[in-house]
């Protein structure tokens, strides 16, 4: 396939960067279209000594292990100057080389007030919180919509950024001293602290919209690294616990610039039972032993926050509706190894609404967290799933539950996740 959008099925953390790693092999160009450092991606890959190497990247495409491969920012991320450059410090310190990185001038900046805004807004909510990484992502995407915002090409401007943020600071520490009530902030300290990263970053800014539309025009291959997950998007997912941006598969256009008509598969990611960080209704969850046992078997902790992730069975409900609003070709079921040793496993097949039974994904807070699931019960299996690299030679249980999960969304299960290392893989057609 030439173009191939990853995104994650559910509410994120679906270990999406496993398999961009993988996928990028046979690309030529890797786009990070949406959201910003709240994202974490860990790509384990091996290392010339037979050991193996954790990258953990927030805001660089996964591609970025991969050095023929054209990496590119686009412009549906808001990106933090310290973070980013951060992390090409540390790749760089790592020998990995950031020549093929290119970062859209249109990308809008997240800026300290974007941050403390974050944490404040969260703080004013009490107990109707989000849960947010505390990123600065949604002050960041809310001056984007406002059209307020400060993009790359001006912020790698120092006359001009010094202009913009002298002009949006002004109505900023206005909401920070009077609504907020906390100090204003200096327009001096920000330069301070932020040119030194416009300097860094300068080199790599770009017009990606137009490189990536003749990248894929001349025939070279696209993957779409999506960030954040389906349930998160901001119209499809399950607001207001969402996410600012649009991590489900029609963000991919829009946050490149690339058509609708050039995209070829389209791959969720999830993991064979579900998880959730931050707030918001999660109807499988197990908050008791059940769910402790997945969490500490499969190190269910947030890369970007380290906060213990919710976790529950699998909600077939949920995956279901993110495979008809992605239009997905392919499922991508990670985790597997993960499940081993359970007596029984379960995925939830209905809800239960006002004594109803409904079998469509209601993805309005209000409904979802009055929904209780109806289960299928599968027979679990004991057997060590991790060094199995043949899909028959699976557990004859794990099987079972894989094609049930399949034939319930109705899209096939093309790559089956069996541990953390690209290697622990099962690729079910050739
Ligand atoms: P924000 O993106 O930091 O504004 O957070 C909004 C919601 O999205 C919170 O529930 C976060 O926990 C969740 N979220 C944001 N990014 C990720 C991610 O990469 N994985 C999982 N959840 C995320």
């Amino acid at each position: 396939m030439a173009n191939t959008v990853v995104v994650g099925a559910m509410w994120g953390d679906e270990s999406k960067g496993k398999l961009i790693d993988f996928l990028a092999h046979d690309k030529d160009v890797v786009v990070r279209w949406g959201g910003g450092s709240n994202a974490g991606h860990t790509v384990v890959v091996p290392n010339a000594e037979g050991g193996e190497d954790e990258y953990k990247l927030h805001l660089v495409p996964s591609g970025i292990l991969h050095p023929n491969t054209l990496c590119v920012v686009a412009d549906g991320v808001v990106l933090d100057p310290a973070s980013f450059v951060g992390e090409l410090t540390a790749l760089k310190a790592r020998g990995v080389t950031c020549e093929n990185l290119k970062v859209s001038g249109n990308v809008h900046i997240v800026l300290p007030y974007h941050v403390l805004l974050d944490e404040l807004e969260e703080k004013r909510k009490g107990k109707r919180a989000l849960g947010t990484t505390g990123r600065g992502i949604g002050p960041a995407y809310q001056d984007k919509a406002a059209r307020v915002g400060i993009r790359m090409r001006e912020f790698v401007d120092p006359t001009l950024f010094a202009e913009r943020l002298a002009e949006v600071l002004e109505f900023k520490n206005e909401l920070l001293t009077k609504i907020y009530g906390v100090q204003p902030l200096s327009a001096e300290k920000i330069l301070a602290e932020l040119l030194p990263h416009a300097e860094a970053l300068r080199p790599y800014v770009d017009d990606t919209a137009l490189r990536v539309a003749y990248a894929a025009r001349s025939g070279k291959k696209v993957l779409f690294e999506g960030a954040q997950a389906t349930l998160l998007d901001i119209d499809l997912g399950t607001y207001p616990y969402v996410t600012s941006s649009h991590p489900s598969a029609g963000g991919a256009c829009i946050g490149t610039g690339l058509g609708p008509t050039q995209i070829d598969q389209i791959i969720a990611v999830t993991k064979s039972y579900t998880t959730r960080v931050g707030a918001g209704a999660f109807p499988t969850e197990q908050n008791n032993a059940l769910g402790d046992l997945i969490r500490e078997r499969g190190a269910e902790y947030g890369t970007t926050t380290g906060r213990p992730r919710r976790c529950g069975w699998l909600d077939g409900v949920a995956l279901r509706y993110s495979a008809l609003v992605n239009g997905l070709t392919d499922l991508y079921l990670g985790h597997l190894d993960v499940l081993t040793g359970f007596e029984e496993v379960k995925m939830a097949v209905a809800y239960r609404l006002n004594g109803e039974e409904i079998v469509d994904f209601p993805s309005d807070q209000g409904r979802l967290c009055r929904c209780e699931p109806i289960y299928k019960t599968f027979a679990g299996w004991p057997e060590d799933v991790s060094e199995i690299r043949e899909y028959a030679k699976l557990p004859e249980n794990a099987q079972k539950y894989v094609e049930a999960v399949e034939e319930y969304v109705g899209v096939p299960i093309t790559t089956l996740s069996v541990g953390r290392r690209r290697d622990q893989t099962i690729f079910r057609e050739g």
